[in-house]
């Protein structure tokens, strides 16, 4: 079920898909977090920090899970999802490191490193889901054609994709890696809370699919239709296919 949120800033966006993880905070004792990269989640990632900084809300005992990872870069690249994660959160709140699990896209077995992600997210229970939504209505990394009944695994990503996230690879489609090591949809589905937030005109199409168009692996968000508690906060241009 969605419940759609409409706002007017990237600002006012942020602010409320916070709204909801503080909700989750507050209310759980050491809620395990499922976490995106992306320009999305950045001012949830902000509204975090500053929360963190001015009321001392800890993450000392809180566990993370990251969606996914580019393959064949390593783990310090400026442009991984484990780098980006540090640079927008991880380093500005008391997180322990151990305590932070991001996909390994640099392991010879790219396969085992697949089901051992899977088996560790498994074994715990994901409070809430920050997600973002591609502009092909990827989540994740599950782009079009992408099981429903994925789990983490290792996904080609496509031009669209490559060429969405050239912009942090110096403009370059030649630089971006070519697969990606990313929970499945499945695997994202069982998160009990999922946030998802969408700005610019890009996304509007997407987020028509995923929420009034038909249930199908063509918009792999869509089967969020079927999960009981999805937020999706969007600003007017992302809504405004609605
Ligand atoms: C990132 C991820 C992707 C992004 C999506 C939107 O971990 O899983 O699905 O959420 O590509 O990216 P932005 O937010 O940069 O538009």
């Amino acid at each position: 079920m969605f419940n759609v949120i409409v706002k007017d800033t990237y600002e006012e966006v942020s602010a409320e898909a916070f709204k909801v993880m503080k909700g989750v905070l507050d209310s759980q004792k050491d809620p395990v977090l499922g976490l995106a990269t992306g320009s999305s989640p950045v001012g949830l990632y902000q509204e975090m920090i500053k929360d963190h900084k001015e009321n001392g809300t800890s993450y000392k005992n809180i566990i993370t899970f990251n969606l996914d990872e580019y393959c064949g870069i390593p783990r310090d690249h400026e442009q991984s999802y484990w780098t980006f994660m540090h640079e927008n959160l991880f380093n500005f709140i008391d997180c322990p490191e151990e305590n932070i699990h991001v996909p390994q896209g640099n392991l010879a077995d790219e396969e085992k490193a697949a089901a051992d992600y899977e088996a560790a997210l498994a074994s715990h229970e994901v409070a809430i889901q920050v997600l973002g939504i591609g502009s092909d209505g990827h989540i994740a990394f599950n782009e079009p054609g992408c099981p429903f009944d994925s789990v983490t695994h290792i996904m080609p990503l496509t031009e669209q994709t490559r060429s969405d996230n050239a912009r942090f690879f110096d403009g370059d489609i030649n630089q971006v890696p070519k697969t990606a090591i990313t929970q499945g949809l499945a695997s994202i589905m069982r998160a009990k809370k999922i946030v998802l937030i969408a700005t610019g005109a890009n996304k509007a199409e997407a987020v028509k699919g995923m929420i009034n168009g038909p249930k199908t692996t063509d918009c792999p968000a869509s089967i969020l239709q079927d999960h009981a508690d999805v937020t999706v906060v969007l600003d007017k241009a992302a809504a405004s296919l609605l």
